[in-house]
């Protein structure tokens, strides 16, 4: 009888244990609900913590911003929990160009000088933009929606963001369309700009075609 107990108290432990989280195995590849579960043997604190956000990304490009994120592919600890973070610098003049997360909303914090932020609505494509987020100041940012933030200051600008999914995925629009081999003239026939400015961003972007 008291074996008996061990055995089903162990049961109990092991699998309660196997709930409380599942760490990806980044050796393996990721389905649509994230990385399989690494062995919870050799789970250890450090799959919990990551430093990665520590320093400011590097701003040296044409957006004079960067995003560092802490999906679960970089952040093993938040696989399966449905939730992720990034942090974004912006040099002097520097924008996250207008893009979108399919996976989750996302909420920004502005850590340091001032954002300029906002997003397109779907159904009637209506802005809601803010001017001046200051340190301190949040602004939350609908599932799927279009939005950007730009540096609004004369210093660099940081801001931390955070997302209701382990993995937001970002598509920024201007690289969707620009940065890619589809045909001039189907770019322009399924956005309506004109050729020269096609051509002119799919050189500065590394488009071809
Ligand atoms: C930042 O990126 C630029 C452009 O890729 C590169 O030339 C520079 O060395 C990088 N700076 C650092 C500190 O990594």
């Amino acid at each position: 009888m008291f074996i008996h107990t061990l055995f089903i108290l162990s049961l109990l432990f092991a699998s309660s244990h196997a709930l409380d989280f599942c760490v990806g195995d980044l050796s393996l590849p990721p389905g649509p609900a994230g990385y399989p579960c690494k062995k919870s043997t050799s789970v250890t604190e450090n799959d919990f913590v990551y430093s990665g956000l520590a320093a400011a990304g590097n701003t040296t490009n044409i957006i004079k911003a960067a995003v560092t994120p802490a999906f679960d592919a970089q952040f093993p600890g938040v696989n399966g929990l449905g939730l992720s973070v990034a942090r974004l610098d912006m040099a002097v003049g520097g924008v996250i160009p207008l893009h979108t997360h399919p996976g989750g909303s996302e909420i920004l914090v502005v850590t340091e000088g001032t954002v300029a932020a906002g997003f397109v609505s779907s159904f009637d494509n209506k802005v809601y933009y803010f001017k001046t987020l200051k340190v301190g100041d949040v602004m939350v940012f609908p599932q799927g929606l279009l939005h950007f933030q730009i540096n609004a200051g004369k210093t660099k600008a940081t801001a931390f963001v955070f997302f209701s999914t382990q993995n937001p995925g970002l598509q920024i629009t201007t690289f969707a369309l620009f940065k890619n081999d589809l045909p001039t003239e189907i770019v322009e026939t399924v956005t309506f700009l004109d050729e020269a400015q096609i051509k002119k961003l799919k050189g500065v972007l590394g488009g071809t075609n």
